[in-house]
């Protein structure tokens, strides 16, 4: 189904069931942990041998020598792979580190062995014995000290590296109100709670992997290419899975690892990353370093704004990109932004919970906050007087729908905005002092080709089979819903199977394009089967209701079980989106409210309150779009304060490498939340008029923080995460 206008009513708009708050149908089996992950697949598997990786202990340079006589006596164990072993791999499009180095070493912990053995223990205890020497070569570690050798990306999502409208020089330079701010945001890591994990198991030259992937497409093409095998020959098999934040966006050297040790060991292995392997082994959000520049006119509008981004990854490649935040976000005559990537020699940077945009808005929303300030203005009434309703960047490509203002009144209204003092560091409440901060929320909302196969049994249960994942997100309870709508039954007639490669490929969940686009491919599929039904039936699928199990028309009703005479109907469809993304913006919108409470003596910050309102097309079920939105809100409170991966800088590593040492928030941090969504569709995003959330609910998070903290501190932090350390020094005196 090619998807090319308005939506017009459809069958989703009765919202019988689409809309509703449903419990996630997956919930009971994690609750009683049943749902298998992928290290998890004990019934299947017979026999598995266990495989552990070993890292590179140094950041660039050569393996001299690999001496693994010890490891190939020690107890239990039946093979060891190396790069060597493996022979010649090929490399998928979206990895940029190789996945199995040796003799040359990209980056630390960067795989180059691993030890297959009859126990997990005995593997483990087996790759301490390897004795591995290097060459250590001289790495670049630090992005500020490479920040002026950066280069220029050939594009970035979205659009070019760089760009530049009016004059943005003459423009900043005669602007009577103007803020230059440099603004840092520090490396960090996906952290999600399942780590990486592969059981891998070979039928002759047939792969089947069990993975914890989220785009499996992705990952089934990019093995292929890897293993030089056909795609054919592989299924990737990942329905549930235990967060990925993009850290499981691609193929990952446990999956790798685990065909290879399979195929050398002759029989199923398991492989899982340790966790203190994983935050450089694998991928990690690039810090940034990024100056902006705002010039307005007495009467608050921005006459200039310019964005200049930095950030480093392996080879140069790929940037975090900020500026992407501030082209669309407010209007403006006179822009530039410039992006630069330095190549580092640390660990490859990748997609992390909303790239580019999330650090883009911690440096962004706070330079708003500061020129609001000194035009003596409202933050919020500032970016009221300053909102677009067309890209100013590409003024002839309209907002699908835009209600960035609407978010923040209503916002203001229900946070009781009005009670934050204008002054800071006037509001105490004992040795508290007490602040409020606003920021706005802005995140793409792409779509993309999704397929889906519904099936209609004689017992008229409705299943859905798509290579759709489910990351925690809701997946499998939105599809549900959208399967039991558009066939008219309810929701425990409705059987969803997901994150499998035999079932047709679907959008994936990454971006948040996933619950539109996924959702939008099983109504195509739905449709299908709808037409399919009244064909059989002798009903008009145009005109003919499906409801209650039945299918309706005039005075004429049939069971849809009446049509099936062969055991099942089966229906598959994709939905294709053409080039809608380029005809409309299709975008998502929000405010972010914060109340914190800083000790005057120690500097201690306690989020005391937040709140959100987005703005994201229908909400397709608020209980799990409001999951998805305060857990972003949690990680957007986790990159204001306390995450970090802290680089050392001689040897090239991410030091803080396990949970005690790289912090993120616990339900004691997080006291009060709350998330409003406006009422709304957006008919231009698909059939489905819905659109993402799960990372606009980060994006602008990390500096409505910060600016509370300013407002109850009167200190103005530009460099992430705002610890204690660095509001001490100017904090009001204490009482
Ligand atoms: Mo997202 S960073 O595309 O999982």
């Amino acid at each position: 189904m090619k998807f090319e206008t308005a939506a017009g009513e459809n069958p989703i708009d009765r919202q019988a069931v689409v809309g509703k708050g449903v419990d996630r149908i997956d919930g009971p089996l994690k609750t009683t942990g049943t749902a298998t992950y992928a290290f998890e697949w004990h019934e299947r598997i017979t026999r598995p041998a266990y495989g552990h990786v070993i890292g590179a202990g140094i950041a660039k340079g050569r393996i001299v020598s690999l001496d693994l006589a010890y490891v190939r006596q020690a107890p239990g164990v039946i093979t060891v792979v190396t790069a060597q072993s493996a022979g010649p791999l090929g490399k998928g499009g979206r990895n940029n580190a190789t996945l199995l180095g040796g003799p040359v070493i990209e980056h630390y912990h960067q795989a180059v062995a691993l030890v297959v053995a009859e126990t997990l223990e005995q593997a483990r205890a087996a790759a301490q014995l390897a004795r591995i020497q290097y060459a250590r070569e001289p790495g670049t570690f630090d992005l500020d000290a490479e920040k002026d050798g950066a280069t220029r990306p050939d594009s970035i999502t979205g659009g070019p590296a760089d760009t530049a409208i009016g004059d943005f020089a003459t423009a900043f330079a005669e602007a009577p109100v103007r803020l230059d701010g440099t603004y840092t945001t520090p490396g960090q890591a996906h952290a999600m709670m399942e780590p990486h994990a592969s059981i891998a198991a070979w039928e002759g030259d047939r792969l089947t992997l069990w993975t914890s992937n989220q785009m499996i497409d992705w990952g089934k093409q990019d093995l292929a290419k890897t293993l030089n095998i056909p795609a054919d020959n592989i299924r990737l098999i990942s329905p549930y899975i235990g967060g990925g934040f993009g850290g499981k966006l691609f193929l990952r050297a446990d999956a790798l690892l685990a065909a290879l040790g399979a195929r050398a060991a002759k029989r199923p292995v398991k492989v899982a990353l340790t966790r203190p392997l994983m935050f450089n082994n694998t991928t990690h959000r690039a810090a940034t370093i990024q100056r902006i520049r705002i010039g307005a006119g007495a009467d608050g509008r921005i006459v200039a704004i310019g964005h200049e981004n930095w950030s480093g990854d392996l080879n140069g490649l790929k940037a975090e990109a900020g500026v992407r935040y501030s082209r669309p976000l407010y209007a403006g005559a006179h822009r530039m932004s410039t992006t630069r990537v330095a190549a580092l020699d640390l660990p490859e940077a990748n997609a992390m919970r909303a790239p580019s945009d999330a650090p883009g808005s911690m440096a962004l929303e706070i330079a708003i906050d500061e020129m609001a300030e000194k035009l003596k203005l409202d933050p919020v009434e500032f970016r009221i007087i300053n909102d677009t309703l067309v890209d100013p960047e590409k003024p002839e490509r309209a907002f699908s729908e835009r209600h960035l203002k609407e978010c923040l009144n209503q916002g203001a209204r229900r946070f009781g905005w009005h009670r934050r003092a204008a002054e800071p560091a006037t509001r105490r409440e004992g040795a508290w002092l007490i602040g409020l901060g606003v920021a706005a929320a802005f995140r793409d909302s792409p779509v993309t080709t999704s397929a889906a196969r519904v099936r209609l049994d004689g017992r008229g249960i409705v299943t859905v089979e798509t290579d759709m994942t489910d990351i925690g997100t809701g997946s499998y309870t939105i599809i549900a819903q959208t399967a039991a709508e558009m066939m008219g039954v309810p929701l425990e007639r409705v059987v969803v199977r997901l994150g499998d490669s035999s079932f047709p490929v679907s959008s994936g969940s990454g971006g948040q394009w996933g619950a539109n686009s996924s959702t939008s491919g099983v109504y195509a599929a739905c449709v299908k089967l709808r037409e399919n039904l009244a064909r059989r039936l002798g009903f008009d699928a145009e005109q003919a209701v499906f409801e209650d199990g039945e299918i309706r028309q005039g005075g004429r009703r049939a069971a849809l079980s009446e049509a099936v005479v062969d055991g099942e109907m089966i229906a598959e469809d994709a939905i294709e989106f053409g080039d809608l993304d380029d005809r409309y913006k299709l975008s998502t919108f929000g405010a972010h409210f914060v109340e914190v409470a800083v000790h005057s003596a120690t500097a201690e910050v306690r989020i005391r309150r937040m709140l959100a309102v987005c703005s994201a097309g229908r909400i397709l079920n608020p209980k799990t779009a409001r999951s998805q939105v305060i857990g972003a809100m949690t990680m957007g409170v986790g990159a204001a304060l306390m995450e970090e991966l802290a680089v050392d800088k001689r040897y090239g590593f991410f030091v803080n490498h396990d949970l005690a040492g790289y912090e993120v928030p616990v339900h004691a941090d997080i006291p009060h939340q709350e998330v409003l969504f406006l009422e709304e569709t957006d008919p231009l995003s698909s059939p489905m008029k819905a659109k993402g959330v799960g990372e606009l609910g980060i994006c602008g998070v990390s500096a409505a923080v910060a600016n509370a903290i300013y407002n109850a501190t009167g200190v103005r932090v530009r460099d992430y995460p705002v610890t204690l350390d660095k509001l001490l020094e100017g904090m009001p005196e204490a009482i």
